[in-house]
């Protein structure tokens, strides 16, 4: 499976003097800004740039919609901002956001309609219909990379190596428009990693590299190539040379490539490198005021959970993490993200947080909607149950719940190698025993 013939590179027009339908460099089409302020034009056009390559500006949207509420363009990316949080008060934010862009829409451009129709479902936790909005707006507006960048989000909400085949799918579809974007690039080697194809993601990453030296998310698919390919101590050496450059890119992302870094010592069987990882990442991620954002709680108790299952206890990191739970323990959204706080609140002992966690998975399996019957209702609450019933110690109960729900381990969120700690934790609990 290879990229599409590039078609000659486009020259990338002045801001602001594009002709409808040529290609922008920073993911927005030309005609969505049209009448725009200066100011907002500006925020705008950063705050997609930054997303697309997960940098670490992307927050400039907030101060730009403070100033310009009534701009229901900055309105709608700012509840993109808000939806990447994937937590509780992000969800209401976005809700804030979604709320005044609709109120204005009458100033929205046909991809602005169209992305305030992709983003009001995925608010609502409708992933699935938020993604084939997202499909059918990279489709009529080829121009545009944000879409590919959000719709390659939503994958990783489903399950994100059940849905390479349509990231990949839309990516190669705008390689004929964007063939040296590096951000394309980055998001199509990734794919192509989803999906297996494993030798043509590490060139299209490399590629990608060579576009843009510092490339965070290319370095993430060479990281996801060589736990996939075996090709351990290479693809650690790869990142150790590389991980210098990702002081420039967003704290989430800077985290997340260290805690894959981590996973490659655990592959090659070295937990005390592995736990020196996670001692920098504390030492550094957590923050003196307010909660760890969602990402990086996620890989802090991934890493914590897998060196838990190869013999090395974290009993004072569950203790650390546990207060940076907050609401998010009572309303998950996601199981992949939900199991992460079942694992901490089972290890930590608190009971009856995890009976609400459950309680909250409950609300979501029984709500009327598409999604239900794909996560949530389809094995995502008994992946909850299982895990917490594993990490409390409740082996017979885990292995009751989870052992039948081993085809549906990557339904409930997250990539290929992030959802490898539910069958890791099956393993530990056959290895330990089910009774
Ligand atoms: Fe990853």
């Amino acid at each position: 499976m290879s990229e599409p013939s590039p078609q000659p590179a486009t020259t990338h027009p002045a801001e602001g003097s594009a002709p409808a339908g040529s290609p922008e460099q920073d993911g927005l089409p030309a005609d969505f800004l049209r009448g725009a302020s200066a100011a907002a034009q500006s925020a705008a056009r950063q705050f997609s740039a930054e997303l697309l390559c997960f940098g670490p500006g992307v927050e400039v949207i907030l101060a730009a919609v403070a100033a310009e509420p009534d701009e229901p363009r900055l309105q709608l990316l700012a509840a993109i901002l808000q939806l990447y949080a994937l937590d509780p008060a992000g969800q209401r934010q976005a809700s804030v956001h979604l709320a005044a862009a609709k109120a204005a829409s009458g100033c929205l451009d046909r991809f602005g309609r169209e992305l305030l129709e992709a983003l009001s479902p995925w608010q609502a936790g409708e992933y699935g219909l938020a993604l084939l909005r997202l499909e059918l707006l990279c489709v009529s507006h080829r121009e545009a990379l944000l879409p590919l960048k959000l719709i390659e989000w939503l994958c990783f909400c489903r399950g994100q190596e059940l849905h390479g085949p349509r990231l990949l799918e839309r990516s190669q579809q705008l390689a004929q428009v964007f063939p040296d974007h590096p951000d394309r690039l980055a998001i199509g080697s990734f794919a192509l990693e989803l999906c297996g194809c494993l030798e043509e993601a590490r060139a299209l990453a490399e590629a990608a590299i060579a576009a843009r030296p510092d490339n965070a998310w290319a370095d993430h698919t060479l990281s996801h190539w060589a736990l996939r390919s075996g090709r351990l101590e290479e693809g650690l050496c790869q990142q150790q040379g590389r991980c210098h450059t990702w002081v420039r890119t967003s704290a989430g992302l800077r985290v997340h490539n260290l805690w894959h870094l981590a996973l490659l010592h655990l592959a090659l069987g070295d937990g005390l490198a592995a736990e020196a990882v996670l001692d920098e990442l504390l030492a550094g991620a957590l923050p003196e005021h307010g909660l760890l954002p969602t990402g990086e709680l996620i890989d802090l108790i991934a890493l914590g959970w897998r060196l838990e299952l190869v013999g090395r206890r974290q009993e004072n990191l569950w203790e650390r993490l546990r207060p940076h739970l907050g609401e998010r323990s009572s309303e998950p959204l996601l199981p992949f993200l939900a199991v992460h706080y079942a694992w901490l609140l089972g290890r930590s002992g608190d009971q009856p947080a995890l009976a609400k966690l459950l309680a909250g998975g409950e609300r979501l399996a029984g709500a009327p909607g598409l999604e239900t019957s794909w996560s949530w209702a389809s094995g995502g609450l008994e992946l909850v149950r299982g895990v917490g019933a594993a990490a409390a110690g409740r082996r017979g109960e885990a292995c009751a719940v989870l052992v039948p729900q081993g085809g549906r381990l990557r339904f409930g969120g997250g990539s290929d190698a992030q959802v490898q700690v539910l069958s890791q934790t099956l393993d530990w609990l056959e290895r330990q025993g089910c009774a």
